[in-house]
């Protein structure tokens, strides 16, 4: 395994479309060592996720894991997930102001691509997810809440999106002024926590 040099915002292959991957070279040894050296990249960056193009390899994969996360803490844990040709869907609308406050995620986002900057990004907060594994056997499942969050910022990279397309432009903020003005209350609003009451 080795580390991968991590693409930064204004790289091309960051606003390109993935190619899909056949479930045949899902299993060569190219593929496989590309997707033991993306976790070993996430890990060493303390990423909860990281998509092929942010490696500079345009194709549709992603990995995510949260484990005790620096950048993340007091969120839940995710075991790895290695998704290839990842399909999202959801049963509400996409657009943050469609989009009801029960049914919304919203997180200062931040991306190994953008470091050093966080943004609120308003999502949904259920999503279904279809997909291969890393040996080309189908997924399926759905995710609600920080890891639902997740699996949206890394697919988004497959279609050359960032999550400062996606976010308030003037929730934008630099690490330390996060930590300074930004209050623990508002820096994640799960609106599952309205659905509940
Ligand atoms: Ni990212």
């Amino acid at each position: 395994m080795a580390l991968r040099r991590i693409a930064q915002l204004g790289e091309p292959v960051l606003r390109q479309h993935a190619r899909e991957l056949a479930s045949a070279e899902l299993g060569s040894p190219e593929i496989q060592r590309l997707i033991d050296d993306m976790i070993e990249t996430m890990r060493d960056a303390d990423g909860a996720g990281i998509a092929a193009p942010q490696v500079y390899e345009s194709v549709q994969l992603v990995v995510i894991e949260v484990r005790e996360n620096p950048r993340y803490p007091n969120v839940e844990p995710i075991p790895l997930m290695v998704l290839a040709n990842p399909v999202l869907t959801s049963d509400v609308p996409s657009l943050p102001g469609e989009l009801a406050d029960a049914d919304a995620f919203s997180v200062y986002e931040g991306c190994l691509s953008v470091p050093g900057v966080r943004g609120r990004v308003r999502r949904p907060r259920r999503v279904h997810v279809r997909a291969l594994d890393r040996h080309g056997a189908p997924l399926a499942f759905t995710w609600e809440g920080f890891r639902a969050v997740v699996v949206q910022h890394e697919t988004d990279h497959l279609w050359g999106t960032l999550f400062v397309d996606r976010a308030d432009p003037r929730t934008f903020t630099f690490l330390r002024e996060y930590e300074r003005h930004v209050p623990v209350a508002s820096r994640l609003v799960d609106g599952g926590a309205l659905n509940r009451i």
